[in-house]
């Protein structure tokens, strides 16, 4: 017997898009833009680390890191968000993650109360969403709610929800600079946000994986965001990542910043069931995260590619239905009519492969499925073949109309 409410999750983005397209041959040579696997060069600088520690593999890694790691961790968030000094050692904790997408499961399971109210909890997250959030609420034994997250909201969750669905939340998911819509959260709306989660008790989980992918100004964060407003730190974890800042997806390192009753209860969960992150890793992400060069080399990259996709888009579209510019990450959300009907056709007729936004999203509470208009690209590949590959999107998009 398998638990149905595991069973009830949809079947994931990639082997969806698989189904739908294996029986139809693609058009022309393939340029795949479907997945969000970074593809600029990792810095140089990892190999040799790793090489310089490979003794370390030989041992069972300490389940919260190196003292090196977590210092190297609370810098970089004390430099990139402006914290006060020591601010973090004195109010937080932070701990080493198997890459974020492990590390926001976890720590679901580690903070979700069986109640909240005398209710069943609620996990709010955006919709679209990352589906790690939805997977970790129903594993939990919490309720997913889906806040429908579009052009008239700014792409980001509205922060009006009804008293009784805060009441029971347990946690808020807030993903900025935001996939699939590169949506980033201003400063006011996190301020709002933990001062939401004050008053209703429940606690903020910030994704912020794709905090160094931007193309004009350093997105805002919670971690500012709390220090400025003296938040109870025990309100909020915040997720950091080497994936898509240092093109290391394959090293699987990322870290939790946040309280101290948070983090404690994720690392005593994880010294059951967790796998610490090998010390080879924690030294090579500890100079990664010590090295701005390389991240700047690659926002250059994506900001020449969100350029490519300004000139070839912009005009394809409608005011209807208009282009939205990204402001971060590495995604283009495109409102094309039926996302899996274009998902289909641009495959067949021009050997593009992209996801259907659907795959990201649920039907919300008013019956809505706000991803299903819409077509997620990854600019991930060289500015070449994105040039490419989005000459070939435009020319689909306006033969459809
Ligand atoms: C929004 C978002 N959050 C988290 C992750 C997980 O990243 P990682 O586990 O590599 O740190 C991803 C990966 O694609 C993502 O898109």
């Amino acid at each position: 017997m398998l638990p149905a409410r595991l069973t009830a999750l949809p079947e994931y983005a990639f082997p969806r898009l698989h189904a739908l397209l294996s029986e139809i041959p693609p058009g022309k040579p393939v340029i795949d833009l479907s997945i969000g696997s970074p593809k600029h060069k990792p810095p140089s600088f990892i190999a040799e680390t790793l090489a310089h520690h490979a003794d370390g593999y030989r041992e069972y890694p300490p389940n919260d890191g190196t003292e090196s790691f977590r210092t190297a961790a609370r810098n970089w968030a004390t430099w990139r968000y402006q914290l006060p000094e020591h601010w973090l050692e004195r109010e937080g904790a932070v701990l080493p993650l198997n890459g974020t997408r492990e590390g926001m499961f976890m720590s679901i399971m580690a903070t979700t109360p069986e109640q909240k109210n005398g209710e069943q909890p609620v996990i709010l997250m955006p919709n679209p969403f990352y589906q790690c959030y939805a997977a970790a609420a129903l594993a939990a034994g919490a309720e997913p709610v889906y806040l429908s997250a579009t052009q008239d909201t700014g792409f980001l969750p509205s922060l009006d929800q009804p008293e009784e669905l805060l009441r029971r939340t347990a946690t808020f998911f807030l993903c900025s600079p935001s996939n699939p819509q590169g949506a980033v959260a201003s400063e006011a709306y996190w301020r709002q946000l933990l001062e939401l989660a004050e008053r209703y008790d429940f606690m903020v989980f910030a994704d912020e994986c794709y905090s160094e992918i931007y193309r004009h100004q350093p997105p805002a964060g919670v971690l500012h965001a709390a220090s400025a407003t003296s938040t109870n730190l025990n309100r909020v974890m915040a997720f950091h990542s080497l994936s898509k800042r240092s093109n290391l997806a394959g090293l699987r390192v990322g870290f939790v910043a946040g309280g101290p009753k948070p983090v404690a209860a994720l690392k005593r969960l994880k010294s059951y069931g967790g796998a610490p992150v090998p010390t080879p890793s924690l030294y090579a992400a500890e100079a990664a995260w010590g090295d701005e060069d390389h991240v700047e080399e690659n926002r250059k990259l994506y900001k020449q590619k969100f350029d490519i996709s300004d000139r070839l888009l912009r005009e394809i579209f409608t005011s209807d239905t208009p282009y939205t510019s990204p402001e971060a990450g590495f995604f283009l959300w495109l409102p094309v009519g039926d996302g899996e009907a274009v998902a289909a056709s641009l495959w067949r007729d021009e050997g593009v492969k992209a996801l259907p936004g659907a795959y990201f999203a649920r039907v919300d509470a008013d019956g809505v499925d706000p991803g299903k208009e819409f077509l997620r690209i990854a600019l991930v590949d060289t500015p070449e073949r994105v040039e490419e590959a989005l000459t070939r999107v435009a020319a689909h998009i306006s033969a459809l109309r």
